[in-house]
């Protein structure tokens, strides 16, 4: 028996099926962003409207029916309201229909775990850099098995930033990525760089770069905006790995699939004879396999919830969730 996944948090919706921590299937259909990035009640509008030809889509290319499912799980949250309210409702749908348990999922727990099981790491320092978040974090047991945070931004994430940069640069599609393809062959100039302790913030960054299009070449603010970005999250999380003295590293989330980004994180492994893991970006970026592969573990592991209790959460906290496998 199979386990389906399904992300609905921002513009993307993903299913996935799982089985046996082995990924069956994945497939993904991205609401289109432009330059105007994304607006939510659009997006779930987008998501509503794909819901069936996804479901469709995903028993086709996993040669499986809905009657080999034995649980659903959902994103439910942290995410946008009107996307996560599309994915929360397709999960109970097919869960009452099926009479089928249900489980509700954290997304940055689900960016991480599937680095974790698919790496095979134990107990890894987790750099998890995403649009909405960006934190330092490992295991911890106490007063329960949880993702204790050791440091996160304190205003938006690492991918929010480099997106609402692209905006300002009228770059398209305004994403990191294509941030990064301007950053190609740029020349540094000095930015706001700010890290206090493990923690970060990135707006003053953005405004600055933001600010400083005006008079010079986009190409070096862009550079240089990346740059300093990245050597705050690796200052921060080099500071975590000599107080956790862990021996892993895992790079997670959309962001981890930039190579700079990598670069310079395998800078600071290597500097600590530490390993790097991370995985393939079709599973850095936001998809339905990762929810599938968490929903099983909870579902291994004994967790039970009631359909009618499977709410969403904008602001689904990480180190509130029960990591009970
Ligand atoms: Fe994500």
């Amino acid at each position: 028996m199979a386990v389906l996944g399904i992300e609905s948090s921002a513009h993307t919706l993903g299913l996935g099926i799982v089985k046996n921590g082995s990924i069956i299937a994945n497939e993904k259909l991205m609401f289109p962003i432009g330059n105007q990035g994304i607006i939510p009640a659009r997006a779930a509008d987008f998501h509503a409207g794909n819901s069936s030809k996804i479901i469709r889509s995903i028993f086709s290319s996993s040669e499986l029916s809905p009657n080999d499912i034995e649980a659903v799980g959902y994103t439910k949250g942290p995410g946008l309201g009107p996307c996560l309210r599309i994915g929360q409702l397709m999960a109970r749908t097919f869960a009452e229909k099926h009479k089928i348990p249900i489980f509700p999922v954290n997304h940055a727990v689900a960016h991480i775990e599937v680095t974790r099981q698919l790496s095979k790491v134990k107990d890894p320092l987790v750099l998890y850099v995403s649009g909405g978040n960006s934190q330092i974090l490992a295991l911890d047991d106490t007063p329960f098995r949880h993702y204790h945070i050791y440091g996160e931004t304190f205003d938006i994430g690492v991918g929010n930033m480099l997106d609402s940069f692209a905006r300002e640069a009228k770059l398209t599609p305004a994403w990191g990525s294509s941030v990064a393809k301007l950053a190609e062959g740029g020349k540094y100039i000095q930015m706001p760089y700010t890290v206090k302790g493990m923690d970060f913030t990135f707006t003053g960054l953005l405004t600055h770069a933001s600010k400083a299009l005006e008079n010079n070449s986009h190409k070096d603010i862009a550079y240089s905006l990346q740059e300093t970005a990245f050597a705050m999250l690796c200052e921060a999380t080099e500071r975590a790995l000599l107080l956790t003295k862990k021996k892993d590293i895992l790079l997670s989330g959309g962001v981890a699939q930039s190579r700079r980004l990598g670069q310079m994180i395998g800078i600071v492994a290597k500097s600590h004879r530490a390993r790097i893991h991370t995985v393939a970006n079709e599973y850095n970026a936001d998809n339905g396999a990762m929810i599938a592969l968490v929903a099983e573990s909870m579902m291994k592991s004994g967790q039970h919830y009631r359909s009618r209790d499977c709410d969403i959460n904008q602001k689904y906290r990480i180190d509130s969730v029960k990591v009970s496998w």
